[in-house]
């Protein structure tokens, strides 16, 4: 029963649409910040806020499906937040299990593909083991590909690309006149993924922490001081609904 409480939930819940259902951005990021600042106006330990963060992702999943975005990139951990307590760290690394646990028959319904950016390999088994199944599980899916940033950091991306490269020089695998900005991409995590065209940030926080530094060189950003335990389809909506009034023009008139 507890697996069929959100089918139910979703059906009831799904009347939001947006005014212009075209000009919706493919990729759409999200650094979801605010998480312990929530937990500590209600005198809840932090782990509380990431707690109640999952809701919130699940929230943005069934909107992102709904507004018909093709790419979700969520922030969940970056490798600086190998910094926090060890007990954080602890309950942050379980999330991903406990939420495929109960919303991967949802997103299997929902035809989303999950994937990942970062350095998988040092997460701990019990997550990967998690994200692994579900990566092979949805493989074959081809509605929204939820993209999660487990372990990332953009600095590290861009040095291990280059690292990367110079290996493939050495080998004769690439020549130094081949390298562009396309091939350059090929060589992040990003690999074959449109950059993103809105980055949404939650908390009041206005910088990037690392987080695709190449791939939103023309990104548009849209900030809010909600946090994110409290981000909704409503405020997703609001946030689609700003892009589309920018007007992009990559340098250009
Ligand atoms: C930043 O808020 C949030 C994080 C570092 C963790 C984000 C993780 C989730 C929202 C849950 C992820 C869920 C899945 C399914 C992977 P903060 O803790 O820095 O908040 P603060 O700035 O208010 O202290």
């Amino acid at each position: 029963m507890s697996i069929r409480l959100p089918f139910i939930k979703k059906k009831q819940k799904e009347t939001i649409q947006l005014m212009d259902s075209k000009n919706v951005p493919n990729h759409i990021a999200i650094i979801m910040d605010g998480n312990g600042r929530w937990a500590k106006k209600r005198s809840l330990p932090r782990i509380a806020g990431h707690k109640e963060g999952v809701d919130a992702v699940v929230k943005a999943v069934r909107a992102a499906h709904q507004f018909n975005v093709k790419i979700l990139t969520l922030y969940a951990f970056s490798t600086e937040n190998w910094k926090r307590p060890q007990k954080e760290i602890e309950f942050l690394m379980k999330l991903p299990k406990e939420f495929l646990h109960i919303h991967l028959p949802e997103l299997m319904e929902r035809n989303v593909r999950i994937q990942t950016i970062g350095e998988f390999n040092a997460l701990p088994a019990h997550t990967k083991e998690a994200v692994q199944y579900a990566i092979d599980k949805t493989k074959n899916n081809d509605g929204l590909l939820l993209n999660f940033a487990l372990n990332y950091g953009s600095r590290y991306e861009i040095v291990q690309a280059m690292k990367h490269i110079v290996s493939d020089i050495n080998e004769a695998k690439l020549t130094l006149d081949a390298i562009d900005e396309t091939v350059f991409s090929k060589y992040l995590y990003t690999n074959g993924l449109h950059d993103p065209d809105l980055l949404i940030r939650t908390s009041g926080e206005q910088r990037l922490s690392n987080f695709l530094l190449w791939q939103m060189a023309y990104t548009e950003f849209w900030f809010t001081d909600v946090l994110w335990p409290d981000f909704d389809e409503a405020v997703f909506k609001q946030a689609i609904e700003e892009y589309q009034q920018r007007q992009r023009r990559y340098g250009g008139i």
